[in-house]
């Protein structure tokens, strides 16, 4: 049903800086939307038409530059965004050899996010639509992750979904395009997050193989190096029959046995531990196994309720910690056991980009549904529901989880 581009003779890496441009010849379809990403730390935008064939797409990553500085600053996002986004957009649109006047939709990232990231791609899509007279499509930036899985295969409504990124864990039940049950969540941060702090507090950038990599990606790296065993982390909020997520204590823990082992090894705040590897392996495999077993809970729950098909229910995995191989493969193997398929975007769809912004506009504009030709009053909101919370009602059917068993987890290793 939906057409695909994903393939690799349009990928290409330009001579400057880290900019990316999937380049297609393909004529014009009647409708096309432009995505524009501005949420966090990455200028995104691309043109999708109705089919979901990508005629063009641009990203420029601020990843380096936060490396550098420990840690996101919201007015360095801001300003790098504002840098970037005309050249990331006609980079977008002259890869696609289209111009604005060509396009149906203009579809930007107004909620959840930094409000100063917001800001800009905001008020520049809103410049555009007026300049070139076209609706605007606001998009909410988890919808965008959870629906990403639909322009590479045929997932019908309704579907669980788990968005674990850099500032969101939810468990949700997709019911339509802009209809999602929220089952559970973080209470308080999110498990990419986690990692970027732990990878920070292991001094991970220092490492010469993880110098370039987000803290996430360098966790999953050094991890492939480490024994989960040598450390003993406890799954937080174990006892909670809920489809709730916390990562603070946990990270709290594992900051705990860092200063120890630095302590016992005699080294400085910025040298790498002998024992880095181990620690990594086991705050990924205690993240992991904390989503495994509230995602048990959620597909429980779906069951009981009649919320998933009764054959063939799936499970959607996405936003950039799903890019984490032994995160999937844990995953894998839990919806397995479960008879639930498991569905994952490749990794360079699931950390944020244009391509999903646009992707959801396209959603938006075949379902008919927030489609606004007049957008002068909209304004960005930093935190934004995802849909219908119902995380009580999980909470009051108390649904004990079996133990995991081992050997999930034995071909992961
Ligand atoms: O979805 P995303 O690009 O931005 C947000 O919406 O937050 O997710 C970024 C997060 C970062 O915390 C990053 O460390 C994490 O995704 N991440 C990973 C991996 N790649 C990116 N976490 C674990 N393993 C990875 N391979
Ligand atoms: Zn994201």
């Amino acid at each position: 049903m939906f057409a695909r581009c994903f393939c690799s003779v349009h990928w290409r890496t330009l001579p400057f800086g880290r900019r990316r441009v999937y380049f297609h010849s393909t004529a014009k379809e009647p409708r096309l939307v432009l995505g524009i990403e501005t949420s966090c730390d990455d200028t995104g935008a691309a043109i999708l038409d109705e089919n979901g064939k990508i005629l063009g797409e641009a990203l420029h990553s601020q990843k380096d530059v936060h490396l550098k500085t420990g840690g996101i600053i919201p007015v360095v996002a801001q300003k790098l965004h504002a840098d970037h986004i005309d050249s990331v957009v006609n980079e977008a649109l002259s890869a696609s050899g289209l111009t604005p006047q060509a396009l149906s939709a203009v579809a930007t990232t107004v909620m959840p996010g930094l409000a100063l990231s917001l800001g800009v791609g905001l008020s520049y899509s809103l410049k555009m639509v007026k300049q070139y007279s076209k609706p605007f499509i606001p998009i909410h930036h988890m919808e965008a992750h959870a629906l990403t899985v639909r322009l590479l295969h045929q997932v019908e409504f309704p579907f669980l979904v788990l968005l674990v990124s850099g500032g969101h864990c939810i468990l949700a039940v997709a019911k339509n395009v802009a209809d999602f049950l929220v089952l559970g969540q973080s209470l308080d941060e999110a498990p990419g997050e986690s990692l970027d702090k732990v990878a920070r507090r292991l001094s991970l950038i220092n490492n010469p193989d993880c110098s370039a990599m987000s803290g996430g990606q360098a966790i999953e790296h050094m991890a492939q190096f480490g024994n989960k065993e040598l450390c003993n982390f406890r799954i937080p909020m174990s006892h909670h029959r809920d489809c709730n997520f916390s990562f603070s204590g946990l990270r709290n823990h594992i900051n705990y046995v860092i200063q120890q082992k630095e302590s016992e090894e005699g080294i400085q705040q910025g040298q790498i531990l002998s024992c880095a590897a181990d620690i990594a392996a086991a705050s990924q495999h205690t993240v992991a196994r904390q989503l495994a077993k509230r995602t048990q809970r959620a597909i429980l729950f779906c069951k009981e309720k009649g919320l998933l098909p009764a054959a063939n229910a799936t499970l959607v995995v996405s936003g950039g910690v799903a890019s984490n191989g032994y995160i999937r493969r844990i995953l894998k193997n839990v919806s397995y056991s479960m008879d639930v398929s498991l569905l994952c975007p490749p990794p360079k769809l699931c950390t944020d980009n244009g391509v999903m912004i646009a992707w959801n506009g396209i959603e938006r504009l075949r379902a008919g549904v927030g489609i606004l030709y007049n957008a002068e009053e909209v304004r960005y909101e930093p935190r934004a529901p995802l849909g219908t919370d119902i995380s009580d009602i999980v909470r009051k059917a108390d649904i004990k989880v079996p133990t995991l068993k081992e050997k999930l987890f034995l071909d992961i290793a």
